[in-house]
Parts: structure tokens; sequence; C-alpha cells
């Protein structure tokens, strides 16, 4: 932090209203700022964690109309599914509000309404791609083209998803309405521009000269951007879905959506605490974070802030610590080719099992590089860690204090080295976790906390209390008394990451209120409080439902390969004659082997009416067990010049067809048909 606050302001990006949302979303922005937004009310600092859906763009009016229905349609449906999923994982969000809302509609009106009559806009007329058929303006979605850049042959007209570059639609090359397929023509339209160029000094000195500290990602994409120097930006849209423009003649422009969205921010406040809005926008001793993935940073450290500087009243960002992505097994997450982990499925399928995903998506949060999620880790993860390290220390302390003392803590007598050592180790760890929470390395932080239960384990390990019970009680309750509080030390160190285990964990030990000022305190369960019976806090994850998860992602590959199947071009004009000479005629197989020493050939034995002949086929690697082709019927071609593979003579050629994966399958007659019989 580079100056004192008194309070923080922590917003989460506002995810679009137009599809749920899934593991990626979870471990680039909601888990770290839940994690920071817990950590600081664990240190008593007032802390205000802000949410909510973004639901006005284009892909919700798209989304709408392909299933013939309204945009608020889309938005309610979604944002009630969101919020849900966000609520179920424990976001503790203060305020998960709308951009809908009435109150968001009014201060993004407002918004822009100030800084139109500040003089901050610029008015420009231009020339726009706009769909005769549609009749409407193509901006953002609404068309798709080739990049300029990288030649991706399906770039939007507002970014290509293949190279990253953000684009206008006019970029496109070859663009294409998404509403009716049709070439688009040019047409005038006036929009208001925000001269984000007035404001690159700025920017320049704000991010560049005074807030090197922020994440080298962050830092680095605004350096490029200010670098090839800032362009104005149109804040308005040719839409019929979204904030009118709040100026007279506008009529059929709405905002932008990027323009309103953050100022959801706002809104999203002013809904939780109404006029007290300014302490948390307006005074210098708030401070403000962004978190957000990083497609969102120019949004957020330029665009953003150059509107809050034209008004002139608001805070800017401290930091905006925004995160890379996370891959799904080594495949970017998409919502379009259902390739994610969508967090209300999660859910269903692992009720209960919150923290573990917490757990998993903190320990490989994508803080410095795009990152991974696979089941396989996933299950992992829980096995050998959260149950085998943390839920074992925890699960020993409670067993062996009922064993020995029916439930009821010890009082420690005097402290040996042993004892001091986990105390110190705790207290040391407990200064290194808060160095990493402070810096938002919370992946380190996490790790942190996890060798505060491995010092647990490896202390019930030295002073195996289990035997020492059997000579000297009093040393025992000391041991115990001090795994108790390790235990305790524990449900504070964990909050942030995995309340609902903490909570569990702090009603078993019957813990008052706790604070980060606790954590490293040895007197956390006073001696003679009675804790509760013990409760595992994790399980095994058998490999069932891990398998069940897998498969459910080759099913989505392999309808994504059918879904992207196209037969191939039909071949020039073949004439009749040209046909008559290649001879098709229906044989039935003999037998069927793999031929020794090749990978590819089947070695097929026909009787072909005539006699019996023998046909190789470069098939093997579609037919695992080729003796399911043996009394099958199959077409083949009689008068294929004979050629020699392997040694082996081939008299003809087999009928296959290649299938959407790649699989070639053997052709033959749909009815009984003799050997011999000519195909035509
Ligand atoms: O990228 C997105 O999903 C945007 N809906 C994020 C908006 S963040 C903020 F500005 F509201
Ligand atoms: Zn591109």
């Amino acid at each position: 932090m580079s100056k004192e606050f008194k309070r923080t302001l922590i917003t989460t990006a506002l995810p679009y209203a137009n599809g749920p949302v899934h593991i990626g979303h979870l471990a680039g922005v909601y888990v770290p700022a839940d994690i920071y937004a817990r950590y600081l009310r664990l240190k008593g600092e007032e802390v205000l964690l802000i949410g909510g859906s973004d639901e006005h763009g284009v892909p919700i009016t798209i989304k709408a109309k392909k299933e013939g229905v309204t945009p608020q349609d889309i938005v309610d449906r979604y944002h009630n599914i969101i919020k849900d999923s966000f609520e179920g994982l424990g976001i503790s969000f203060d305020v998960y509000g709308r951009t809908t809302s009435e109150t968001h509609r009014k201060t993004a009106s407002d918004f822009f309404r100030r800084l139109y009559d500040k003089g901050e806009f610029v008015e420009k007329t231009s020339m726009q791609l706009y769909d005769e058929e549609a009749g409407q303006f193509l901006a953002d979605r609404y068309v798709t083209g080739t990049c300029p850049h990288c030649g991706n042959e399906h770039a939007y007209g507002d970014q290509c998803e293949a190279c990253g570059t953000s684009l206008n639609a006019t970029d496109l090359i070859n663009p294409k309405s998404a509403i009716t397929g049709n070439v688009p023509v040019m047409k005038e339209t006036s929009h208001w521009y925000l001269p984000l160029d007035k404001w690159q000094k700025p920017l320049e000195k704000w991010i560049l000269e005074d807030h090197k500290e922020w994440k080298s990602n962050v830092y680095g994409q605004c350096k490029s951007w200010l670098d090839m120097g800032l362009q104005p930006r149109a804040v308005s849209r040719d839409l019929d879905w979204g904030i009118p423009v709040p100026v007279e003649g506008a009529d059929g422009k709405v905002l932008y959506v990027w323009f309103d969205a953050p100022i959801g921010y706002i809104s999203n406040t002013i809904d939780l605490v109404g006029d007290d809005y300014t302490k948390w926008w307006k005074d210098p001793e708030t401070r403000m974070l962004h978190f957000i993935g990083k497609d969102n940073i120019v949004f957020h450290c330029i665009v953003f802030p150059a509107m809050l500087m034209a008004d002139g009243s608001f805070n800017l960002p401290d930091n905006v610590p925004a995160n890379e992505f996370l891959n799904l097994e080594d495949d970017k997450i998409s919502t379009s080719r259902n390739w994610a982990v969508w967090l209300h499925e999660y859910l269903e399928d692992f009720p209960g099992k919150q923290d573990v995903l917490r757990y998993v998506l903190t320990a490989n949060a994508p803080e410095t590089k795009d990152n991974n999620f696979t089941w396989k880790d996933f299950q992992a993860r829980n096995n050998s860690e959260l149950v085998a390290i943390l839920g074992n220390f925890v699960n020993r302390a409670v067993v062996l204090t009922h064993k020995y003392f029916d439930g009821v803590v010890p009082a420690a007598g005097e402290l040996q080295d042993v004892d001091n050592a986990l105390i110190n180790e705790i207290r040391k760890l407990k200064a290194e976790m808060t160095e990493a929470l402070d810096t938002f390395h919370f992946r380190e932080a996490l790790k942190l906390a996890m060798d505060m239960a491995r010092a647990g384990n490896k202390y019930l390990q030295e002073t195996e209390p289990w035997k020492i019970a059997k000579t000297d009680m009093e040393r025992t309750a000391t041991v115990l008394n001090i795994a108790i509080q390790t235990c305790a030390n524990l449900s504070i160190a964990f909050e942030p990451f995995l309340p609902f285990m903490s909570a569990k964990l702090i009603n078993m030990l019957g813990e008052g209120k706790i604070s980060w000022d606790m954590l490293g305190n040895f007197d956390i369960v006073p001696a003679g409080a009675k804790i509760g019976e013990p409760e595992l806090l994790f399980e095994k994850i058998e490999d069932a439902p891990i398998d069940a998860q897998v498969q459910k992602l080759l099913d989505t590959k392999k309808a994504n390969e059918m879904a992207a199947w196209k037969p191939e071009e039909v071949k020039p004009v073949c004439s009749f004659d040209d046909f008559e000479k290649v001879d098709i005629r229906v044989g039935k197989v003999l037998e069927c082997n793999k031929v020794k020493k090749s990978k590819k050939l089947l070695q097929f034995l026909i009787e072909d009416g005539m006699g019996q002949r023998t046909i190789l086929s470069g098939i093997a690697l579609s037919y695992e067990d080729p003796s399911v082709l043996v009394g099958k019927e199959i077409c083949f071609i009689a008068n294929f010049e004979p050629r020699k593979m392997m040694g082996i003579e081939s008299q003809g050629m087999i009928l296959s067809a290649v299938n959407s994966d790649g699989k070639l399958v053997v052709i033959g007659p749909t009815g009984p048909v003799a050997p011999g019989a000519s195909v035509g």
C-alpha cells in the first residue's frame, strides 16, 4: 500500500449476464477478491466487496434473438444463476447489483450528462457498417470477419479472440452481419467519443510513475497501450438495448456497454449505502481496488480512470491486481465450446465441497501466468493436502482431546523446546502470510497456511501424545492444549480461503469471534472449555466422480468435433462413362487380420462371388478388433489395379467413409446381397 487509507472499496468485474459463470471467473477474479475482503474484515478494517451483473452489450441481444426471447428475459435468467453460484461458493459480496436497475440507469445517465455538459466528449460523424435487411448498425459482436492482424476468419467487430487485438468493426476484412449473414454497407452515423488522447499525459504519470508497484502483467499492458498513443473512443452505440444517451436528439443511441458497466460499481455502492457512497468513492482516504481478469485491464486502468479524471470528483483505483487466465485440461476455457466447469453444476455435483474448489483454484491461481485446472489435480489436492494434512491434523487433535480429556481442553503446563518451536513457527508463518496477502500473493499465502497445518502434524509426530498418555498425563495435557490452540490458529489462517471449513472448525472448538490479531495466540480456546465431537473437515474423493467429470469433458470435445465437422467439397463432375470404369462389387469378409509389422494395414480375405481374393486396407487404426468385420458384407472396387504392400498383393480396394473424428468405417449394403453383385 503506497499510502495510509481508512477503508477499502473492492470491486469485482461485473460478469455479462448472458451465460453462467465458470471456474475461470472464480479463479481469476472472485476467489482472490473474496480472500482479500475476508482478510481485511478479519483485520477489523472497514471494507466493501462490490459485485453485480453486466446486463447490457451486444452478446446479450444476440442470445435473446437466437432464443426468441427479450434481452431482459436473458439477463433475468442468468443474473439469478450467477448470483446463486457466487453465494453458493461463499463469495461474500456486500452487494450484488445489476446494470438494468433504476439506480444504475440514473447514475450512468447522470455521469454521461456531467461529462457532456463539461464538454468532455467530442461528437463525430463517421461511416459505420449497416445491415440493410435488419435495419441496424453493426457494432461490436454484430459483425464478424477476418482479423487484419492475424488473419483469423472469425474475429468480432470489437476484438479478435485469436490474437487478443481490440478492433473496430470497420477494421474487419470481409465483414459479415451476425444478424442476417449479409455483407453490410457503409452508412453515416454520429457518436460521442471520449478523447483518451487528452488524458494520455495524466494517465502516464499516474500509472507509469506513481504506480510502479502494480503487478508486472498489468503495468506492462498499460505501458504498451500508452506507448502506442491513446485514441478517442466512442462511448455510444446505435442499439436498442442499453441506457439511452441522455441528450436531445439522440434517439436510437445508447451508452456503450463499457461506458456504463464500470459505473455499475458506483451504482451498486449507492444501492447498498445510499448517499454515503461519496465516502467510498470520493474520500481520498478510501482505497479502491479493482479485481479483474487480464482481458479487462485496458478498461479498468485506462478508459474508466479517464472517465473518472474527466469527471474530476472520484478517486482513482489504488491497484488493479488483474490475473491471467485459467485453462481447463490444457485447453482454453470457452463458453461457446462449452469447455468449462460451470459453477452451478459443480455445486450440484459436489455438494458441500465449496472449499475444495476454492482451495484448488487458489493453489493454482493464474497470478503471474496462465494456469491449468485438471480434475486429477483437483482430486489429488483434496486427498493428499486437505484430507491428509489439514483434516488429519485437526481430527487427531480433537479425537485425542476427547479420548484423554473427555473433550475438555486441558490446561498447559510448562512449555518445552518442541512446543516453543511450533509456536514460533506459527508466528513466523503468520508474518509471512500477512506480507503475502498484503501484496495480493494469494497462492503463496495459502501455501503458508498449509505449512501451519504441516507444522501441527510434525508436532504431533514428534510429541506422540498417544504414547506419553500412558505415563505422563501432565505432559499430554500440555501437548493437546497446544494442538487445540493450533487448530484454532488454523481456523483463522484459513478463514479467507476456506470459509466453510473455518466456520465448522470454529463451531467445533467453541471459539467466539476471531480476528487476524489473534492469529499466533496460544490461548484462543480457554482451558476447561468443552469442545464439540470430532467431525471430519474433508473427505476423500474417489475415482468415480472424477472419472465422470473427465468423461463429461470428453463428451463435450466429441460433440464439438461433430459440430465443427464439415463434409468435403464435392469433386468436379464425373461423366457416366468415367463412373462406369469403376467396378464396385459386394463381397463377404471371410477373414480380417492386422498385417504384422504394419500399424495401418488390415488384410481382408473376401468371398467375391467368383472365388476369394485378398485386399489390404489402411484402416487398422480405426479397428482395434478387426474380427468384428468377419461375416459382414462390404463394398470393394473389384478392378482396382493390384498393388503389393508389405510383400502381400492387394487385389482391390475396400470402400470406407471417414467419420467426424477421423475414424474410418467400412461401407456395405443395407440389406442382404449376394457376394459378387455389382454396385452402381
Ligand atoms: O468482460 C466482462 O465480462 C465484462 N462484463 C466485465 C465488466 S467489468 C466492469 F466494468 F463492470
Ligand atoms: Zn487476430
